[in-house]
């Protein structure tokens, strides 16, 4: 059993604030930092603070967000901004070295959780899943997990942990005690064009993946044009500087840069995906999907400290998809959640919209590019995501793709079918008209280079 407790500790106690306030003031740092200088860490704490109890204002806020997007943080400026984020906030503390989270920086077709998570978990690890919803093209977590009826995402922290610690693995959607400072932060990012800024995005993924009390993280950092770091360079850049921040609060980590120039896998929708997930699961699913999930699990199993190697954490996972242990710890998740576990047997219970659209090649050829970031945007068109967050999912909608980038492709055959509800034809229409004029690229030759689907791993030691 866990021994776990919450810590409400603020950011600062209040009397020490008030010494601090005599000395600092909002215009000084904003000046400080507009000028490229180094902010203190009370400096950054003290700001952050006052944006929570309102001393600090909006506009002050994004002035100071615009000025790091201009002139950047170091390793120990973004480590105090996660601080003072991951502070602002209940914080789970998890004493036990094996509870390990994991997290995407997200992509089209990316179901990775579904699957790793009930390897990792039937492996022995214990991981407490804190997921968000999907908004812009790419999908969320817990909008794909919801189209299992009856499947709760919203948990108090309590119920979080007794799952946790029943099943070894609970999956919850984002809540409003969790790092509440990266909402207030992200949404005003979201409408000052300063979301890419490797800092910020640091402080605010590690914020709320600290919060979750777990020793050790493995974050699956994609790249490529469906990806929200399209580049091989920025990608590595964000992968060191997760390194740094979780080092610098003494937790294990694994990065893994990973290809989203296709979708993954050759699903993309709700109920289409998790379909997707669970024939994965049973050791029958695409190969670069069941690889990306096989390779993180296994770096989650060993630094849980179970396998000595990553290569032996691999192992492990690959004989939980092969025994079926992984399979039965999923059903045990939606089981766990008040989900209908009967789906994981009968996908004709799944809502799969009724209608299904070919989307025929009209030549001969190789598939070279997908416009992936494109592809994730269709979805959304059809009701598949949120274009506003207030939109309704519909879990049914989506696409299956027959070939991916590389595959061989004759005039007249299905390269995906598209997956819409009756009254959907004339978006259906346009679909295929972007698909087929655009979207999908088809040339006689095969591209020279192939991308690889895994760039590269590293793994960090807290204790080195
Ligand atoms: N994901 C997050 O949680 N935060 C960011 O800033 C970017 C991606």
């Amino acid at each position: 059993m866990i021994e776990d407790q919450i810590s409400k500790k603020k950011l600062e106690s209040p009397e020490k604030l008030k010494n601090l306030a005599a000395d600092f003031s909002a215009y000084k740092i904003l000046q400080k930092k507009s000028q490229g200088e180094t902010l203190s860490n009370q400096e950054i704490k003290w700001f952050i603070n006052g944006l929570l109890t309102g001393e600090i204002a909006d506009y002050q806020m994004t002035a100071l967000l615009m000025a790091i997007h201009i002139n950047g943080l170091d390793a120990e400026e973004t480590s105090a901004l996660t601080d003072a984020m991951l502070y602002s906030g209940e914080v789970l503390h998890f004493p036990e070295q094996h509870v390990i989270d994991k997290h995407s920086t997200g992509g089209v077709g990316d179901k990775t959780s579904f699957i790793l998570a009930p390897i990792a978990a039937a492996c022995g690890v214990k991981i407490p899943m804190i997921s968000g919803r999907g908004l812009g093209h790419t999908g969320g977590t817990t909008d794909k997990i919801e189209s299992i009826p009856g499947f709760k995402t919203a948990l108090s922290i309590e119920k979080f942990k007794e799952i946790l610690n029943k099943n070894n693995l609970v999956l919850m959607g984002q809540t409003k005690d969790i790092a509440p400072a990266d909402k207030i932060i992200y949404g005003l990012r979201d409408v000052t064009a300063t979301i890419d800024c490797i800092p910020l995005i640091t402080a605010s993924i590690m914020s709320k993946k600290l919060a979750e009390g777990a020793s050790g993280i493995v974050m699956d950092i994609k790249t490529g044009q469906g990806a929200f770091l399209t580049t091989l360079s920025r990608a590595r850049k964000l992968a060191k500087s997760l390194q740094d921040t979780a080092l610098r609060f003494n937790k294990n980590i694994m990065t893994m840069i990973t290809d989203m120039s296709e979708p993954l896998g050759m699903a993309v929708g709700n109920s289409l995906e998790i379909i997707e997930s669970i024939e994965t699961l049973r050791g029958n699913g695409p190969k670069d999907l069941t690889k990306v999930s096989v390779e993180l699990a296994g770096g989650m199993i060993h630094i849980a400290g179970l396998a000595k190697t990553h290569k032996a954490g691999i192992k492990m996972a690959k004989e939980a998809l092969k025994n079926g242990t992984a399979l039965e710890k999923f059903r045990e998740l939606i089981q766990g959640q008040e989900g209908d576990s009967s789906y994981v047997d009968d996908y004709s219970k799944f809502d799969v919209a009724e209608e299904k659209t070919p989307v025929i090649s009209t030549k001969d050829g190789y598939v070279t590019f997908m416009d992936t970031k494109n592809i994730g945007l269709h979805c959304v068109k059809l009701g598949g995501g949120r274009a506003v967050k207030e939109d309704i999912i519909d879990p049914g909608v989506g696409f299956i793709f027959h070939k991916k980038i590389g595959h061989k492709v004759k005039k007249g055959e299905s390269i995906l079918t598209i997956y819409h509800r009756a009254n959907q034809k004339e978006t259906v229409l346009n679909l295929i008209k972007s698909f087929t004029e655009k979207d999908i690229k088809i040339k006689p030759k095969l591209p020279l280079k192939k991308r690889p689907l895994i760039y590269e791993t590293a793994i960090k030691w807290s204790y080195n």
